[in-house]
């Protein structure tokens, strides 16, 4: 191999072992900068007979080109090198699944009481609702419970110190306390009306919401549901509430098939009083009497605190448990379930 060859492959050898950009215009400086081989030979040529020149100055010219095709290529190699580098950085996987959008749905007992507003709302009824944290006064007092009755040991709750008529004290035990707040609201609207003694538009009201106790095992739980339901006017009967109630349950179970009954029992604050029960005549629950509801025909103390007078005024009330209606309806035996919050139970009911 000639001198002049053995330079083309030294360049080459060079530019192959610069890996940056830099470092090959390093190695180009070294062969065709001002001070580099290339040139140096050029300058040899001075002494040369015009003939040599010719022969030489080709010959070093071929070589020259030889080297700059090297560094063309080089350049291009380490370019691509780098595009290659910054795709596969900025790559995407494009098989990867997607980040997925959870569908929401609310949840079963939310279900339930809007079933249970829809249906009441359809025979007239209004929604009420009201504040979890309560008064003794709206609690227990004012719905003919005393402090020393003994009914008020069934409603064990959690107390703060210091509750006073105005100030609440208590998470309420039942829903029921919406009965004097929503009766007193509504006797306000009307005091001209009473006043002028003509007749008030009827109470017609349902009001669900949390209720608390100090309970729990499968079929309690410390907060659990209610819905309450009143019903006052001049002239409603117990007879009013078992057609609302039977058309309530076979609307909401969807099925003409279920009867209920009405068994008598005590509660401070209506009298008569009765527990409503309901029976399917099919399916798997087929013949057992399953207790929904309280009941009662509002006692006259309550329509007292009302600000009705109980000889006029008349009327019932209910209170049902929405938790018990969804495990029923859902075919669900252990309460607790529901306030878990597993994701894998509550998406059942979407
Ligand atoms: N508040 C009662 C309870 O929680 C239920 C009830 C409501 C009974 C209205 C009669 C009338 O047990």
């Amino acid at each position: 191999m000639n001198e002049l060859d053995s330079l083309v492959e030294s360049a080459a050898q060079l530019f192959a072992q610069a890996n940056t950009p830099a470092e090959l215009e390093n190695a180009k400086a070294q062969f065709l900068g001002k001070a580099g081989r290339v040139t140096e030979l050029m300058k040899g040529m001075a002494q040369l007979s015009v003939e040599e020149k010719k022969s030489r100055g080709a010959a070093i010219n071929v070589a020259k080109q030889a080297i700059e095709a090297e560094l063309t290529a080089r350049r291009q190699a380490l370019a691509d090198a780098e595009l290659q580098a910054q795709l596969k950085a900025e790559a995407l996987d494009v098989s990867l699944p997607g980040r997925q959008r959870g569908q929401g749905g609310l949840h079963p007992v939310s279900l339930t009481l809007e079933r249970i507003e829809r249906i009441f709302g359809s025979m007239g009824f209004d929604v009420a609702e009201g504040p979890e944290i309560e008064t003794d006064w709206f609690n227990f007092t004012a719905l003919n419970t005393p402090e020393d009755h003994p009914a008020r040991s069934m409603h064990d709750t959690f107390y703060v110190e210091g509750g006073t008529a105005t100030a609440p004290n208590l998470l309420r035990t039942h829903t029921s306390p919406m009965q004097i707040r929503h009766a007193v609201q509504h006797v306000k609207k009307h005091r001209a009306t009473l006043d002028a003694g003509q007749a008030m538009p009827e109470i017609r009201v349902i009001a669900p919401g949390r209720t608390y106790r100090v309970d729990s095992d499968a079929t309690h739980s410390p907060m659990f549901h209610q819905c309450e339901g009143l019903w006052i006017g001049e002239n409603v009967s117990f007879k009013d509430l078992k057609v609302i109630f039977t058309d309530f349950c076979r609307t909401f179970f969807e099925s003409d098939d279920l009867v209920l009954r009405f068994r008598p029992s005590f509660f401070p604050f209506t009298e008569p009083s009765a527990e409503i029960d309901i029976q399917f005549q099919t399916g798997p629950l087929a013949g057992r009497w399953l207790e929904v509801a309280g009941s009662g025909q509002v006692h006259p103390n309550v329509v007292r605190n009302m600000g009705l007078d109980p000889e006029k005024y008349i009327g019932f009330a209910f209170g049902m448990g929405p938790d018990r209606l969804t495990m029923l309806r859902y075919g669900v035996n252990d309460l607790r379930l529901f306030f878990d919050g597993d994701i894998r139970f509550l998406s059942q009911f979407q």
